[in-house]
């Protein structure tokens, strides 16, 4: 059963809607999805199921808010140049939907309980509500613009950690291994001996959400797309954290490479991607 279903027609009362709904579809699912294929790589799987889910938020959102557009990842073209092109052409939208139906979904077909549903709203560009869903956990957080970021309804903040070497962080092994992944693989050997460890669980909105509520206090991976970052983005800096991209400047929708963290070790996370030499790769 899931709770937080909450009536009304607001944005965020949509979006909790959406990612609870679809979230619980998709548990009773996990691990017996029917159809594997492969998009941009071989490493790079999707399933019917979050082409379902994709399908169920959209018609959803279009029930409510039938002029809004709409960017999910199952509806574009696989690969950095169509995900930029489609970013590109809905980032001035007045309203534009952006998200992310399963992400996790390596981890959804091995039936490693570690995956999310993401949905933000952006307003011209700006995302003014986001909510991840973790449906093994039942964990709904939820933040929208100017009125904090919560989670099961108590609000969350960034972790206090004021070094690295005090500091958990999460990154990621992208499914693009041709380019992102020996850049992550580089930046993650130069991360790893100045933090307290590191953990790739497989769900980058969910490690933006991990930030937000101050379980990690840095996350940062490179080759991202615009439904991985844009409900997290929210999460981050309601909570009180700080979110650029690897070289230091403002999160944006076209963002690829982000790095998040509680605001206190953000100098020391970029200047140690940026003597990776991985930073200047993108
Ligand atoms: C993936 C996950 C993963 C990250 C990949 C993403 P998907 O999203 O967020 O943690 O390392 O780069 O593509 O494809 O499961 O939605
Ligand atoms: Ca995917
Ligand atoms: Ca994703
Ligand atoms: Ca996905």
């Amino acid at each position: 059963k899931v709770p937080y279903v909450v009536s009304g027609k607001s944005f965020t009362a949509v979006a909790i809607n959406c990612a609870a709904k679809a979230g619980e579809w998709i548990k009773s699912k996990l691990g017996m999805y029917k159809e594997l294929n492969t998009k941009y790589s071989p490493h790079d799987l999707v399933t019917e199921v979050d082409k379902g889910a994709e399908q169920m938020i959209r018609k959803l959102i279009h029930t409510h808010f039938p002029d809004h557009a709409f960017l999910g990842e199952e509806g574009v073209e696989p690969g950095p140049a169509a995900s930029a092109e489609a970013v590109e052409s809905v980032k001035d939208a007045e309203y534009v939907w952006i998200v992310d139906p399963i992400d996790g979904t390596t981890n959804f077909v091995h039936g490693f309980p570690f995956y999310s549903v993401s949905i933000a709203l952006a307003h011209h560009g700006e995302v003014i509500v986001g909510v991840i869903y973790d449906p093994s956990r039942d964990e709904l957080f939820v933040a929208e613009k100017g009125k904090g970021a919560y989670v099961h309804g108590k609000r969350m903040s960034v972790s206090h950690e004021t070094s690295l070497a005090d500091s958990l962080v999460g990154t990621g092994l992208p499914a693009d291994r041709d380019f992102a992944l020996p850049l992550n693989l580089m930046s993650i050997q130069a991360v790893a001996p100045h933090v307290r460890n590191i953990r790739t669980a497989g769900s980058a909105a969910l490690h933006m959400a991990y930030v937000a509520a101050g379980r990690l206090s840095g996350f940062w991976e490179i080759g991202l797309n615009a439904w991985d970052l844009a409900a997290g983005s929210l999460l981050i800096t309601e909570s009180g954290g700080t979110l650029t991209d690897i070289h230091g400047n403002p999160y944006h929708l076209a963002v690829r490479h982000p790095v998040a963290s509680n605001g206190r070790i953000h100098n020391e996370l970029l200047a140690t991607l940026k003597a990776s030499g991985a930073a200047q790769s993108v």
